[in-house]
């Protein structure tokens, strides 16, 4: 792999794997930070006098540049992620669109998502963004028990993610998505059960459920350490992952990647393109993009991505060159992670070998010459990935 940190030198941009082409944008705003938290977001205190404005211009200024480089391809997905990108209110996103829109085409049936904090929802701010072209919202819930969101430092009441999930759909939005955390210190089976029951009541088509990461360098991994909470246990994020999937698919929401359920067609097109060889451009402070065989990563402050930007240069902090056996690796790993599994044909002679054993192992299944992860497999996918690649 070649891998530099950009000071000099610039990476290719060339189009050429084919498949979807997507914008991530990312807003790096945050009320409040989440105990758990480490995404590259910013509360008021921490931004150094960035403002949302001063990130939106240079945002254009970023998507400008990047028409230049690329020259145009059709967008079929965009995915506004955060952070809080809720905290620019209906006509911040609305911008953030036009934005886009104004530099590239979307293409007709563009999915075009925004991720929303509960807390800064209201019916008017979904009226707003369905009205500019938003088409699906994906919103924080984590769980409805206020034990388990207290320990988390969510500050919005059990009920708000579900209400705001039910006046997203009044607005028109047929696709909303909520997250969920397991395995919170403190959570029991029931906690994560009645969260299930309370978002698919609201009416959703597509969760995303995560096991809690204690990340270095959070309140939460402080508070693990000075023992004044436990670390997830691995038995219990097993069981319920498996009680999870189990009530879900009850309710018609099935599993298309580890940590994803949605209803038939409802899967979001935009990760699909993540984990499926689709090439995206990443625009805003810490965004990561992925195109031909470069992938690349943007400066992470916003102070220090619109300094770079008013300056007349793409704000990229480093960038890596996927030689064939890196995109093999990412290949593997991304793809044995869905449900339409990796094809054999993917694979060397030595690493068919390893696949045989892991089916015999029942964490792989083999069918149409493709392999795909059993629900024992599902558990234990980081390993079985490990094991296939592992020379
Ligand atoms: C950008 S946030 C979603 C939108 C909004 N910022 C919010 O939190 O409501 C993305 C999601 O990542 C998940 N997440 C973040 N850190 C995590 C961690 N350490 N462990 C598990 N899930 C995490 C949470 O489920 C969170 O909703
Ligand atoms: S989970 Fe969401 S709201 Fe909480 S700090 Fe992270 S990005 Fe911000």
């Amino acid at each position: 792999m070649t891998m530099r940190a950009l000071q000099a030198s610039s990476p290719e941009f060339e189009l050429t794997r084919g498949g979807s082409f997507g914008i991530y944008v990312h807003v790096p705003f945050c009320a409040t930070r989440c105990g758990y938290c480490d995404f590259n977001t910013y509360t008021p205190g921490e931004l150094g006098g960035a403002t949302p404005q001063g990130w939106l211009e240079a945002v254009r200024v970023e998507l400008a540049l990047a028409a230049r480089r690329l020259s145009g391809p059709a967008v079929d997905t965009v995915f506004v992620g955060g952070g809080t990108p809720s905290l620019l209110g209906g006509a911040g996103l609305a911008a953030v669109l036009d934005a886009i829109r104004a530099e590239f085409t979307l293409a007709a049936d563009a999915e075009v998502t925004t991720e929303a904090n509960p807390e800064s929802t209201s019916p008017e701010f979904f009226a707003g963004i369905r009205a500019a072209g938003f088409t699906r919202v994906s919103l924080g819930m984590q769980s409805v028990a206020p034990a388990v969101l207290r320990v988390l430092d969510r500050v919005h009441s059990p009920g708000r993610a579900l209400d705001a999930a039910r006046e997203a759909q009044a607005a028109g939005f047929e696709h909303v998505n909520l997250d969920l955390i397991y395995g919170t210190p403190g959570e029991t089976d029931d906690d994560l059960r009645r969260s299930v029951a309370a978002a698919l009541d609201a009416g959703i088509d597509h969760l995303s459920a995560y096991a809690l990461v204690v990340e270095d360098g959070t309140a939460l991994a402080r508070r693990v350490r000075r023992g004044e909470l436990p670390a997830p246990d691995d038995d219990v994020l097993a069981r319920r992952y498996e009680l999870l999937d189990g009530w879900l698919a009850q309710a018609g929401l099935r599993w298309y990647e580890v940590s994803n359920w949605s209803r038939p067609g409802a899967e979001c097109r935009h990760n699909l393109g993540y984990w499926g060889g689709g090439q995206w451009w990443g625009a805003g402070p810490g965004a990561h993009g992925f195109i031909g065989d470069t992938r690349w990563w943007n400066a992470k402050h916003p102070n220090a991505y619109a300094q770079i930007l008013a300056d007349g240069a793409l704000p990229i902090a480093g960038f890596e060159v996927l030689d064939a056996r890196d995109r093999h690796v990412e290949d593997v790993l991304l793809q044995i992670r869905m449900r339409t599994g990796l094809p054999l044909t993917l694979l060397d002679a030595d690493e068919r070998g390893r696949a045989r054993a892991a089916v015999a192992d029942g964490l792989l299944t083999e069918a149409d010459r493709r392999l795909r992860l059993t629900d024992r497999g599902r558990l234990l996918a980081d390993g079985v990935v490990r094991d296939l690649l592992s020379d």
